[in-house]
C-alpha cells in the first residue's frame, strides 16, 4: 500500500493532526479544510497541501479523513465520510447521543472502513508505561485512583462550547471523557458510577463547568475524577494518583513515578522520548490500522463504553441537580 491520502477537517485542535500527518511518511496529507478560508489557506501554505472550505468536495481525493469539528457535527460528518467509503479519525467525544454512536458503528461494519476515536491520552508513551506496570501484576491490583484535570476556558459569547446541545453536555462529557476513558482502560469495567456538577465559576456554560465523578469498578477499585474549565489558578494541568497494595503511582504532567517500600523511582521521564507532537503516536496507530487491517484500540465499540458511563453519571447529576453560584 502506498502513502494513505488524508485530509483534516477543522483547523484549531486539528492543526495537531495536520502536523502529525505531515511528519509521517505513511501519510500523504492532501487537504486541509475549514469554513474559515483564510485559516485553511494559511495552513495549506505552511504544510504544502491543498485547501477548501467544503470538505464534501474532496472525498474522492482521499482515503482517510480526520474530523476535528464541534461535537454536534461529529455524527453527520462521520456518517457521510463512512458512507463514501473513507476511514475516519474522529476527535473525541464520539457523538452526542447513544443512538448516533450505534448508527456510526453499524455504518462502519457495513462499509468496511476504520473508525478510530482520537483519545490521545491513551496513546501517549507515559500512559502506555503506566498501563504496562499496572498490567504486569508486579504491584498487585489497584484499589484507588484519583485524577485532577484543571483548566480554564474563556470562549467567545455564544460559542458552541457553552451550549449543552452542541457540546453534548458539560465539561465532563467534553474534557472529562478523556479521563473516564483512560481510567476504564487502566482499571476495567465500572459497576456503579455517579457525578455531581456545578455551573458556579463557569456561569457562561449551560451545563456543568466543574464536575466531580466517581466510579466503582468490578475489580473493587474506586476512582474520583475532578475536571473543570473554571480553574484559573492551578498547579498541574493533569495528575493521577493510583494506589495498589504495594505501590503508589504518581503521574504529574508526563512524568510517572512509583513509590514502593524500596523508595520512589521514575517509571517514565518525559525526556526519554522526544515527542515534538503529542498526536504522533495516535495518528501512527490510525495509519497502521488502515495499512494492516488491524482494529483501532479506540474504535467505536470501545469508545462507546466510556460514554455510556458518562451518560449514567449525567442521570445521577440530574437527580442531584446542578450546582449554581449563590447570589
Ligand atoms: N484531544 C484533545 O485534547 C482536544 C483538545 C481540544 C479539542 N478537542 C476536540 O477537537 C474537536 C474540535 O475542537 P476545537 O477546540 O478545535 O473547536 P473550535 O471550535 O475551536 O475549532 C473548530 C474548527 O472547525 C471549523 N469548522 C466548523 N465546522 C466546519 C465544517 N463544517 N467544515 C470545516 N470546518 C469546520 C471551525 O471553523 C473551527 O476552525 C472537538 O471534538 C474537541 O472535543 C480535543
Amino acid at each position: 500500500m502506498g502513502a494513505i491520502r488524508t485530509a483534516v477537517v477543522g483547523l484549531n485542535l486539528g492543526m495537531g493532526h495536520v502536523r502529525a500527518f505531515k511528519a509521517l511518511e505513511q501519510a500523504d496529507l492532501r487537504w486541509v479544510v475549514d469554513l474559515d478560508e483564510e485559516k485553511a489557506a494559511k495552513a495549506a501554505e505552511e504544510y504544502g497541501c491543498n485547501y477548501t472550505t467544503d470538505w464534501t468536495s474532496i472525498l474522492d481525493d482521499v482515503d482517510a479523513v480526520s474530523i476535528c469539528t464541534p461535537h454536534h457535527l461529529h455524527f453527520p460528518q462521520t456518517l457521510q465520510a463512512i458512507r463514501a467509503g473513507k476511514h475516519v479519525l474522529l476527535e473525541k467525544p464520539f457523538a452526542n447521543t447513544e443512538a448516533e454512536c450505534l448508527e456510526l458503528i453499524e455504518a462502519v461494519d457495513a462499509h468496511n472502513v476504520k473508525l478510530m476515536l482520537a483519545y490521545v491520552v491513551r496513546y501517549m508513551p507515559h500512559m502506555r508505561r503506566l498501563k504496562e506496570a499496572l498490567d504486569s501484576g508486579r504491584y498487585g491490583v489497584p484499589f484507588s485512583a484519583q485524577c485532577w484535570v484543571e483548566a480554564y476556558l474563556q470562549p467567545r459569547p455564544n460559542s458552541w462550547l457553552s451550549q449543552k446541545d452542541k457540546l453534548g453536555g458539560g465539561v465532563l462529557f467534553s474534557h472529562g471523557c478523556h479521563y473516564v476513558d483512560a481510567l476504564m482502560w487502566l482499571l476495567g469495567t465500572p459497576k456503579q458510577v455517579t457525578a455531581m456538577g456545578t455551573r458556579a465559576g463557569t456561569e457562561w456554560m449551560e451545563s456543568e463547568g466543574t464536575s466531580h465523578a466517581l466510579m466503582q469498578f468490578e475489580s473493587g477499585a474506586l476512582s474520583h475524577i475532578v475536571t473543570s474549565w473554571g480553574m484559573k489558578y492551578r498547579d498541574t494541568p493533569a495528575k493521577y494518583q493510583i494506589h495498589t497494595p504495594t505501590a503508589a503511582f504518581i503521574v504529574k504532567g508526563e512524568q510517572v513515578d512509583v513509590i514502593t517500600e524500596e523508595g520512589r523511582h521514575t517509571l517514565y521521564d518525559p525526556s526519554e522520548t522526544k515527542q515534538p507532537n503529542i498526536f504522533l503516536p495516535e495518528i501512527e496507530h490510525f495509519l497502521d490500522c488502515i495499512a494492516t487491517g488491524r482494529k483501532p484500540e479506540t474504535d467505536g465499540r470501545d469508545s462507546l463504553m466510556s460514554l455510556r458511563a458518562i451518560w449514567r453519571m449525567y442521570e445521577e447529576q440530574e437527580r442531584f441537580g446542578l450546582g449554581e453560584a449563590r447570589t
